[in-house]
């Protein structure tokens, strides 16, 4: 099986790569490209991937180039893994719109925004050629933002599946609190990429969240930064990113005092890039842990087994909506559990979401919807409306703003503005 990995000299990838080493029962790898236009990276994190496997006698062939149509021949999946712009971009999208008293988070908001606007027509180019290759390849996108990045993926009719790991997180650090196997743990996991909340906690079909709030709360919230009370009064569990809207304003505050996630992780990545150079080092190194990354590598495993191998598990993942929450359409991306198997994800049937969730997924598909059309045809004015559509901004003259500080620092990355 060959797989291709288009960010492959992401600092990531050691993480990935050491998913494909335990996991060979799982996924049977036997070729391994990463493919990166900054040859530069590649050279470390590919000699390192090579030295990952052959510590643990892993048989995959290793090879990186920044060809990408050499690399999607004959490749079974293909996952992306990019950041146009790189920590740089990162860093704007998560500083001006502090000036203009909106969150500074690279999927989240405005600079979610922006990062959809750099990001959606360099992926559906890349996805374009490897259909062009290789129609039968799968493409597992875990490039941000997510949601929006794989509805335009399915909107031009490609074989993709939205990847996060939010949810497998959520699934170990369950287990890991009740001390029963991953494996074990069902979460009931509804709404849109990063806007997600757990409903439900299922071991042995017993729904065991009302017991992991009233012994785990403490630490759970602490886990998310949300006050405690707040999760005994949803009675669900939050993802981290709900804190951006149940916290606004206390998070624009502390943003405002703080450097930004991009500055640390451009400082790690430094870091993690020198310790790659060491040819004695050949397994993940601990530093890679404080990146939001966990269990990404299997939860990508995961899923490009099934696809791969038509398994029909169970997986979190984020696909077309298809009448799932009823009241969205059926082309929005929604991240909820599917069956994985060759044909795709198909989500599971989920219980009417309360309207305490319903109302910001909603806004939120609307938003993803007009910002999607602000990546495909450009221009200020729909750059304008998704602003206003966004639940975080929703007024014009923020919107005005934040449109005009959007469009200076990323004209670089727009070809139309
Ligand atoms: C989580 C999210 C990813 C995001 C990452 C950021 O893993 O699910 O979508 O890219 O956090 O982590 P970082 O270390 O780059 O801040
Ligand atoms: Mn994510």
């Amino acid at each position: 099986m060959k797989l291709a990995v288009v960010g492959g000299g992401s600092t990531y990838t050691p993480e990935l790569v050491d998913g494909i080493a335990r996991l060979r029962a799982t996924l049977p790898v036997t070729e391994l490209v990463l493919v990166d236009p900054d040859t530069g990276r590649l050279e470390p994190v590919g000699a390192l991937a090579r030295r990952i496997l052959a510590r643990q006698d892993h048989p995959a062939r290793v090879s990186w180039t920044a060809d990408l149509d050499a690399a999607a021949d004959g490749a079974d999946a293909v996952l992306l893994q990019l950041r146009v712009g790189g920590q740089a971009a990162r860093h704007q999208d998560e500083t001006w719109p502090l000036e203009c008293g909106c969150v500074g988070q690279e999927t989240t908001g405005a600079g979610g925004l922006a990062k959809a606007l750099r990001t959606v027509p360099v992926v559906l180019d890349i996805a374009e050629r490897v259909r062009r290759r290789n129609p039968a390849a799968w493409i597992v996108d875990f490039t941000n933002p997510v949601g929006i990045v794989t509805r335009a993926l399915l909107t031009a009719g490609h074989r993709a599946v939205g990847l996060c790991n939010v949810a497998i997180g959520f699934q170990r650090k369950f287990a890991a609190l009740l001390g029963v196997d991953p494996r074990e743990v069902t979460l009931g996991h509804v709404g849109l990429n990063h806007l997600t909340w757990e409903r439900s906690v299922r071991v042995d079909g017993r729904d065991v969240l009302p017991r992991l709030l009233a012994e785990h709360g403490e630490a759970i919230a602490a886990d998310l930064r949300m006050p405690r009370e707040l999760l005994d009064r949803l009675g669900v569990v939050p993802s981290y990113y709900l804190r951006y809207f149940y916290r606004h304003d206390a998070v624009v505050e502390e943003l405002r005092t703080r450097p930004s996630r991009a500055a640390e992780v451009a400082d790690m990545e430094r870091e993690l890039l020198a310790m790659y150079r060491d040819p004695a080092l050949d397994e993940k190194p601990a530093l890679l842990a404080k990146r939001g990354g966990a269990f990404y590598s299997e939860a990508a495993v995961a899923l490009t087994s099934s696809l791969l191998s038509g398994t029909g598990d169970v997986q979190v993942v984020n696909t077309l909506n298809n009448g799932t929450l009823p009241f969205l359409p059926d082309d929005a991306v929604v991240e909820v559990p599917a069956a994985v198997d060759g044909q795709g994800a198909r989500p599971l049937p989920v219980r009417p979401l309360e309207p305490l969730f319903a109302g910001l997924v909603a806004g939120v598909t609307a938003y993803e919807h007009l910002a999607l059309e602000a990546a495909l045809k450009g221009g200020r004015d729909r750059v304008f409306r998704a602003l206003l559509a966004h639940p975080l901004v929703g007024q014009s003259d923020s919107a005005d703003r934040l449109t005009d500080a959007l469009l200076a620092h990323n004209r670089e990355h727009l070809a139309w503005a």
